[in-house]
């Protein structure tokens, strides 16, 4: 799948490289963080789970998974994962922000830039995303970027030691269409 750059006032999305490494550390070993991905996103996060992890990119050809710049350091990911068999025409859609750059509307624009780039270049249909049950910054980007919430998968997570329930959010190509063209 091709991977884009693109170019935003305050930040970039751009393939990762292997020398984000130290950066990606930086950024993602934060257990604020860690706490509202899955497990593959550990805490804490060292430096052989950056090396490891960017090494397994290349084998990702469904997927699209992004590095979000800020102040020239990888800083955050956004990843579009392509499912397969009579799921092909979906896409799920998970990212993660650096703590040092919470708040600030990023993650609304880069959902909003990466939606848009999924469903004029891809062929997928809808997107999806699944969210912990206390995480409602995520929702709310979610909300604003016109997912729905579709279900609460109940207790269907192990996550630190709780169980959580799990909130699907979807968006159809349809409705997104739509949506951008009443602006
Ligand atoms: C979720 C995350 C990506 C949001 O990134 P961000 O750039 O801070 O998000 P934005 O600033 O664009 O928007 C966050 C929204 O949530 C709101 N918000 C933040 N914390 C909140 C809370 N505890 N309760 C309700 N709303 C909250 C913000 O006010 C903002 O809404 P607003 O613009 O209407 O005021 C970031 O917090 C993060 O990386 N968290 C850890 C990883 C994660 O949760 N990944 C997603 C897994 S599904």
């Amino acid at each position: 799948m091709h991977l884009p750059t693109i170019e935003r006032e305050h930040y970039r999305i751009r393939p990762w490289h292997p020398d984000d490494a130290v950066s990606l550390v930086r950024h993602a070993n934060n257990p604020e963080l860690a706490l509202n991905m899955r497990d593959a996103f550990p805490y804490p996060y060292t430096l052989a789970d950056a090396r490891k992890w960017l090494n397994t990119l290349g084998n990702k050809r469904n997927d699209m998974i992004l590095a979000i710049e800020v102040n020239n350091e990888a800083a955050g990911g956004i990843g579009l994962h392509g499912l397969t068999d009579v799921y092909r025409y979906n896409g799920e859609i998970g990212y993660w922000l650096s703590r040092d750059y919470w708040g600030r509307g990023i993650m609304t624009d880069v959902v909003d830039v990466m939606v848009e780039y999924a469903f004029v270049q891809t062929h997928w249909l809808r997107l999806f995303a699944c969210v912990f049950e206390h995480n409602l910054a995520s929702m709310k980007v979610l909300e604003k970027n016109g997912f729905r919430k579709e279900a609460v998968h109940r207790k269907a997570v192990m996550k630190a030691g709780k169980l959580l329930d799990e909130h699907l959010y979807g968006l159809l190509k349809e409705n997104w269409l739509a949506r951008s063209r009443a602006g």
